[in-house]
């Protein structure tokens, strides 16, 4: 079959300057998550409509799967598609769907080609308030005569509850001839695709329908509102998958998972974490509080405390990370390892069992095993031009509040006394420090605020 995705509209409700399908969902433009359900349906051509911030669009998706068709101006949903027809295979049915409809399942959709066989199929739903949709006009007999436009509609008509989703099954060959026929002439002067209906009555096609399970499957983007809603829907969809996997979430209303989220046995994850990209976590697993995740792996046992960050970063079996660390991109932890509070370490490898517990900096940095790196240390890797690498060798102690200015290797077993600015290597086994004696002052008078008279 061919899919058309209509994406031409402008979203004036978003008021913003983003083209309306390049809003994200779940981190993903809505867009993409209509062209990734498209695709699993293995369509011969996959045709994207486009219009408003049309560049912006095709740059947002450079697959080379999709074939654009421009439409400059929006003049309604029957010329969107007359503009992607020289780009479909007329010998094909051809699928409609929309790209501000992102949510909308594979097993519907499939359904709804089941039930369309040859002819032609109409993906609706009853709903409750039908207000703003197209409804579907059936005869005494039930058999679906045509879709009319709310604002088109009589007052008769606008009772009816059965509404177009605008997801839709053309038949092959006909849908040439029947764009070429539409006309404009009703309340919005646009080329109505919902016009092909009643002309395949006419026609004596045979109009079958579908239904989706959920209204959500269904529901369009039109503002900020209705984006938020479908997030949330998505998200309690996503949160429920983990859950039925035998993930613990502290509460499945407050997380939100914005890519991949893998995870082992006994997995638990607290309030309010964010993950993105993708993320493992693997067995036995815990998330504290607030944690912020983007393409991590975080192996079995490790445990990350509350308001921790790691982008792009490896943790290794039962390492302890947080509260409030930053692991950045290229980072390490070997099996074992304690990053602990304010803790910073970009592009670097910390070796098995070793800690860094308080307030400190490490860049472009490798260290050894069962090094203990104190309060306040600072690896001094860029010289305002270039960085350099620090290497630290197994079982060095580095007192607190030193500095590493790279490039630097402190030697296996190594201590460095606290205060140190390291400005060459020290050596294995040694104590290296370099400390500004103190200067005692027995007499010393404190200064005291003058008094005015
Ligand atoms: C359309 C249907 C209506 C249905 C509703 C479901 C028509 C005439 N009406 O109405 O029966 O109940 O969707 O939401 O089809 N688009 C273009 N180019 C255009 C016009 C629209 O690409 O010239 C795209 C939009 O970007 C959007 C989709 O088509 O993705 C629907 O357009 P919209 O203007 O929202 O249609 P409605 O008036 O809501
Ligand atoms: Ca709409």
């Amino acid at each position: 079959m061919n899919i058309v995705i209509l994406a031409a509209g402008q979203g004036k409700r978003m008021y913003s300057a983003c083209p309306k399908v390049l809003h994200p969902l779940a981190g993903k433009p809505l867009l993409g998550h209509v062209l990734e359900t498209a695709r699993q349906l293995r369509p011969a051509r996959l045709v994207v409509v486009h219009g408003h911030g049309g560049d912006a669009v095709r740059r947002a998706f450079p697959d080379a799967d999709i074939l654009w068709a421009l439409q400059s101006e929006q003049l309604g949903t029957g010329h969107a598609l007359a503009q992607a027809l020289p780009l479909l295979d007329a010998a094909l049915p051809t699928l409609v769907l929309y790209g501000d409809v992102p949510l909308v399942e594979k097993t519907t959709l499939e359904r709804l080609l089941r039930q369309s066989g040859e002819g032609m199929g109409l993906l609706t739903v009853d709903l409750a308030r039908p207000q703003g949709y197209g409804r579907i006009v059936r005869d005494a007999q039930g058999k679906v005569r045509g879709i009319v436009e709310e604002k088109d509609a009589t007052d008769a008509e606008r009772n009816i509850t059965e509404i177009n989703t605008g997801i839709l099954l053309l038949p092959r060959a006909v849908l040439g001839q029947w764009l070429a026929d539409l006309k404009n002439e009703n309340a919005q002067g646009e080329y109505y695709l919902t016009d092909v209906v009643a002309r395949a009555a006419s026609d004596g096609v045979r109009i079958s329908t579908a239904h989706p399970d959920a209204a959500w499957e269904v529901e369009g983007v039109n503002d900020q509102r209705q984006l938020a809603a479908l997030e949330r829907v998505h998200q309690s969809r996503l949160a429920e998958r983990l859950m039925l996997q035998g993930v613990h979430l502290a509460d499945p209303a407050r997380i939100d998972i914005r890519g991949t989220l893998v995870c082992g046995r006994d997995v638990r994850i607290d309030v309010g974490c964010v993950f993105s990209g993708e993320v493992h976590l693997e067995d036995g697993v815990e998330v504290g509080p607030y944690c912020v995740l983007c393409d991590a792996r975080i192996a079995a046992g490790a445990r990350l405390a509350a308001f921790t960050h790691i982008d792009g970063a490896r943790v290794g079996a039962n390492g302890v990370v947080g509260p409030y660390a930053r692991l950045r991109p290229g980072t390490e932890l070997a099996a074992g390892a304690h990053v602990g509070n304010f803790v910073e370490i970009k592009n670097s490898r910390i070796g098995e069992n070793s800690k860094a517990n308080h307030l400190t900096y490490i860049g472009d940095a490798e260290i050894g095993a069962r090094v203990n790196v104190g309060a306040g240390v600072i690896t001094c890797n860029y010289d305002g031009a270039n960085k350099f690498k620090t290497d630290i060798e197994d079982d060095v102690f580095v007192g607190s509040g030193s500095q590493l200015v790279a490039p630097v290797r402190v030697g296996k077993g190594a201590t460095i006394g606290a205060g140190t600015t390291l400005t060459r290597d020290a050596p294995a086994d040694a104590l290296t420090v370099t400390r500004a004696r103190p200067n005692v002052i027995a007499d010393w008078k404190r200064p005291v605020k003058k008094t005015a008279k």
